[in-house]
C-alpha cells in the first residue's frame, strides 16, 4: 500500500499533474500546485460534478462567493469558537500532531491485523471461504474489533466533553509513539483553531480582523434570500459552489488527501422543515450514484454513518474510497437542519424566512448538504487509474486508466513519420478536433516510445497518421486500456471520442 502511494506521488510529479508548491524554497507542507495536465483533470472533475448538480437540476442554481467574508459570518457558523483540533507534542522530538489522528492510526495498524487474519484463513479455506461469517465468528476478529471500537468510542467522547486529559490518558494507555522517533514523551493536549486569520484595511485602528474561508457553505447560507428571490426559487432548491477554502491543517505526508489550500463543491439544498430525512436519504443514494458513474469499482466506496453528530447536524454519512492507503472520507452528507440559516438570523438581525405559498406561511427552511473535497477527489481518481500491466511479451507498462470523461487530452494525433506529408495530414485532423476535444500533438521519437507516454499520462486514445492515410482518409485509433488498434475514416473521429466522453 505504501508503494502504491509512493508510486503515486511520483507519477503525479513526474507526468505533470502535481508539484509541491514554491518547490525551488523546498516546498510549503500540505501545499500543493496543479500542473499542465493537473489543472485539466482538475478541471474536468469540477465541471462533471457542477453538469451533475447544477445543469441536470432544474431547481439547483450555481453562485461564486467571496472567499474573505464578514468576520461575524464565522462567530454564527461557530468556527471562532468551535473549529479545533486537539494536538498534542512530542516533548522528545518537538513533532505536533493531532490528538485523534495518533489513535485513529493506531486503530488502523489493528484493522491491518485484521486483514491479515482474513487472507490467512482464506488462503487456508480456499474456495469455501466465507469473508462475511468469518469475520463475525471469528474470536481473534471480534476481539481486534472490540477493541477498535471501545478506543474511538472513549475518544470521541472525550473530545465531545473537551475532556482532554482523557485523551492524552489514552494515548499514553495505548503506549502510541510518535511515529517519526518512536519517543512516548507527550506534552498535554490543547485545543488549536483551524482559521487562517487575516487583516482588512491600511491602518491599526482601522483594520478588521477577517478569515479565510474554512468551508464554502456559509457563502451559500448568507446568500440564501438574495438567490431565492432573484431566481424566484421554490423549495425544495439547492445552491451549488466551488472554490478555495483554507484550514490550518496539523498533517504530515498525506499528499493532497489532506491540505491547508484546497478546494470544495458544496451543494446546500433547502427544505420544508420535517421532510430533511427523506431528502438526506435521496442525496446519500443520488452522491454515490454519481460516485459509481465512473466506473471506478463499487468495491472501493462505502458509506460510513456517524453516530457522533456535530451541534449543528441531526444525520451525517461519510462517502468513503479506498485510497492507497485505506478506505478514508471522500464525501460528506450532512443533515444540517436550520442551524446556519437561525444562527445568521441571530447574528445579523435579518429575517432569512422563506415564505411557502402552499402553506400559507413563512419558516426557515432546513439544509441538507453535500460536500466533497475537488483534491480529494482528484486524488481517489489518479490513484485508482494508475496501474502496473504485464504483458504478454514478460514486459510492463505503466498505464492511467483515468474515466474518459476526465482524462486531460481526449487523444493524442501522432504522424508515424516526421516526413512524406504526414505531420500536414495530423495538424489537419488536430486543427478539426481541438474545437471540440482538448488534443495532443507529438511527432517525437519512435510510435511506440509514444504511445507508452500517452498510456502513461492518461490520454484514451492514440490516432496514428500513416502512409496509407494519404490513399484511405483513414487512421489507427489505439485504445489505450485495450491497446487494441482499428482503422477509422477521418470523418468518423470526432463520433468516436464523443461516445467515450459523454457522460
Ligand atoms: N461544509 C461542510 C464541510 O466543510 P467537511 O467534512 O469539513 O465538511 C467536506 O469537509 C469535504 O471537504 C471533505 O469530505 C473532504 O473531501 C474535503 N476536505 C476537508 N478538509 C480538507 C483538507 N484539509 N484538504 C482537502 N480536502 C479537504
Amino acid at each position: 500500500q505504501e508503494d502504491q502511494f509512493k508510486k503515486v506521488l511520483s507519477h503525479a510529479k513526474e507526468y505533470g499533474y502535481v508539484f509541491q508548491s514554491s518547490e525551488i524554497y523546498d516546498g510549503l507542507s500540505a501545499v500543493y500546485d496543479y500542473a499542465q495536465n493537473g489543472v485539466e483533470l482538475k478541471k474536468n472533475i469540477r465541471e462533471y460534478w457542477w453538469k451533475a448538480m447544477v445543469q441536470m437540476h432544474e431547481n439547483i442554481v450555481g453562485i461564486d462567493a467571496s472567499i474573505l467574508m464578514h468576520p461575524t459570518t464565522w462567530k454564527a457558523s461557530g468556527h471562532v469558537d468551535a473549529f479545533n483540533d486537539p494536538l498534542i507534542d512530542n516533548k522528545d522530538s518537538k513533532k505536533r500532531y493531532r490528538a485523534d489522528v495518533l489513535v485513529e492510526d493506531y486503530c488502523a495498524k489493528i484493522e491491518a491485523k485484521i486483514d491479515k487474519e482474513v487472507a490467512k484463513a482464506e488462503k487456508r479455506f480456499g474456495e469455501a471461504f466465507n469473508k462475511e461469517e468469518f469475520v463475525s465468528t471469528n474470536p481473534r476478529v471480534l476481539g481486534y474489533h472490540e477493541k477498535i471500537k471501545s478506543i474511538l468510542t472513549r475518544m470521541a467522547k472525550s473530545l465531545e466533553n473537551e475532556d482532554l486529559a482523557d485523551v492524552k490518558a489514552l494515548i499514553e494507555e495505548l503506549e502510541i509513539a510518535d511515529p517519526l522517533t518512536g519517543s512516548k514523551n507527550w506534552t498535554d493536549v490543547k485545543q488549536f483553531n483551524l482559521m487562517f486569520g487575516t487583516q482588512i484595511g491600511a491602518s491599526a485602528e482601522n483594520s478588521m480582523q477577517v478569515y479565510l474561508r474554512p468551508e464554502t457553505a456559509q457563502g451559500i447560507f448568507v446568500n440564501f434570500l438574495n438567490v431565492q428571490k432573484t431566481g424566484r426559487m421554490k423549495i425544495p432548491f439547492g445552491i451549488a459552489q466551488t472554490g478555495k477554502a483554507f484550514r490550518n491543517e496539523i498533517v504530515a505526508r498525506q499528499f493532497i488527501f489532506r491540505m491547508r489550500e484546497f478546494e470544495q463543491m458544496e451543494m446546500q439544498f433547502f427544505v420544508k422543515p420535517g421532510t430533511q430525512k427523506e431528502w438526506y436519504e435521496k442525496w446519500k443514494e443520488t452522491r454515490m450514484r454519481w460516485h459509481l458513474s465512473l466506473g471506478m469499482g463499487a468495491e472501493n466506496y462505502r458509506f460510513h454513518d456517524h453516530e457522533k453528530l456535530a451541534h449543528y447536524a441531526d444525520a451525517a454519512s461519510d462517502i468513503e474510497f479506498k485510497f492507497p492507503f485505506g478506505f478514508k472520507e471522500l464525501e460528506g452528507i450532512h443533515s444540517r437542519t436550520d442551524f446556519d440559516l437561525k444562527a445568521h438570523e441571530e447574528f445579523s438581525g435579518k429575517k432569512l424566512q422563506y415564505f411557502d405559498h402552499e402553506e400559507n406561511k413563512s419558516y426557515v427552511p432546513y439544509v441538507v448538504e453535500t460536500s466533497i473535497g475537488l483534491d480529494r477527489m482528484f486524488l481517489a481518481v489518479f490513484s485508482r487509474a494508475l496501474q502496473e500491466e504485464e504483458l504478454d511479451n514478460n514486459t510492463t507498462r505503466t498505464v492511467l486508466k483515468l474515466p474518459a470523461v476526465l482524462a486531460p487530452y481526449k487523444a493524442a494525433i501522432l504522424p508515424l513519420v516526421k516526413k512524406d506529408g504526414l505531420p500536414e495530414i495530423a495538424r489537419e485532423i488536430m486543427d478539426d478536433l481541438k474545437w471540440d476535444f482538448n488534443v495532443f500533438y507529438d511527432e517525437k521519437d519512435a510510435v511506440g516510445k509514444r504511445y507508452r507516454r500517452q498510456d502513461a499520462a492518461g490520454t484514451p486514445f492514440c490516432i496514428t497518421v500513416d502512409h496509407e492515410t494519404l490513399t484511405d482518409h483513414s487512421v489507427t485509433v489505439r485504445d489505450r486500456d485495450t491497446m487494441e488498434q482499428k482503422r477509422v475514416a477521418i470523418s468518423e473521429l470526432k463520433e468516436l471520442i464523443r461516445a467515450a466522453v459523454d457522460m
